[in-house]
């Protein structure tokens, strides 16, 4: 691996679908550790942008590095650098929870010992025979975390790891991400619709509507741009006329 100053470094990406320009240009940079949270409406350009990152989809133009490594030379060792989660995780429905979790694991030649330990981690021990399709939203959600995490990754990547969740299951969620980030200094892009969730787990909250970058900072940073507001919709409506959730 590069000893780079970023884990991850997006230079001027752009992507369109036919006519759609979903990401227009966007820069960014994450450090080692840092947490950051992409905020927008539906449409943004969001998910089209990590994806990006996690090397789902291709870039029109522009470049981005993860640790230094990009995607064309690179895939095995992005592989094990990153754990992504997708914002609708669909898994096979005739797996247990602890097959699916096996299956995964056996991508990256981790053993059985490797499966507990998430389990443990994501607290799903006791569904581990469960069918995935007998699961709650919310348990999906876990055991999706649970599969990003399996290779222990230096760079998560999660795309609304906690919509539709209670605020209690939100919040273990947010707990073992900070876990990670004190224990393993990982790093963090997620995706969200959640201001609090923002707040609370990241260091940064970029604010992205339209295919471009409207605002970053910490909260309070971005609520003091232009003289002041009192929310991010407040904000977002002296930036774009437009509320943030109609
Ligand atoms: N595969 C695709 N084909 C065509 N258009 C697409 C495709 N993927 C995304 N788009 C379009 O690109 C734009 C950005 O979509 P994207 O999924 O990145 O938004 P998002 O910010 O993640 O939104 P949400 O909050 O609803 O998840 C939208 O206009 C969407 O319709
Ligand atoms: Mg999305």
């Amino acid at each position: 691996m590069i000893d780079a100053p970023f884990i991850v470094e997006v230079r001027n990406v752009k992507k369109s679908f036919k006519d759609v320009h979903a990401v227009k240009g966007v820069s960014l940079s994450i450090k080692p550790g840092e947490f950051v949270a992409l905020l927008g409406p539906n449409g943004a350009g969001k998910t089209t942008l990590v994806e990006m990152v996690e090397g789902i989809q291709n870039p029109d133009e522009g470049e981005i590095f993860i640790s230094g490594l990009q995607w064309k030379n690179n895939q095995h060792e992005l592989h094990q650098l990153i754990g992504l989660s997708l914002q609708e995780t669909r898994f096979m429905d005739k797996l247990t929870a602890y097959e699916t979790m096996r299956l995964f694991a056996s991508f990256y030649k981790l053993d059985a010992h490797r499966v507990d330990e998430v389990f443990a981690l994501i607290g799903l021990e006791d569904k581990k025979k469960a069918f995935v399709d007998n699961l709650s939203g919310g348990q999906r959600q876990r055991l999706a975390l649970g599969v990003a995490l399996l290779n222990k990754p230096q760079i998560l990547l999660l795309d609304e790891p906690t919509t539709g969740l209670d605020p209690n299951a939100r919040r273990e969620i947010w707990n073992i991400l900070l876990g990670l980030k004190k224990s393993q200094n990982t790093s963090l892009i997620l995706t969200s619709h959640y201001m609090e969730e923002a707040e609370y787990l990241c260091d940064r909250i970029i604010i992205m509507d339209q295919g471009t970058i409207l605002a970053q900072g910490t909260l309070a940073e971005i609520l003091a741009l232009g003289g002041g507001h009192r929310s991010l919709d407040e904000l977002f409506i002296s930036l774009t006329g437009r509320h943030l959730y109609e």
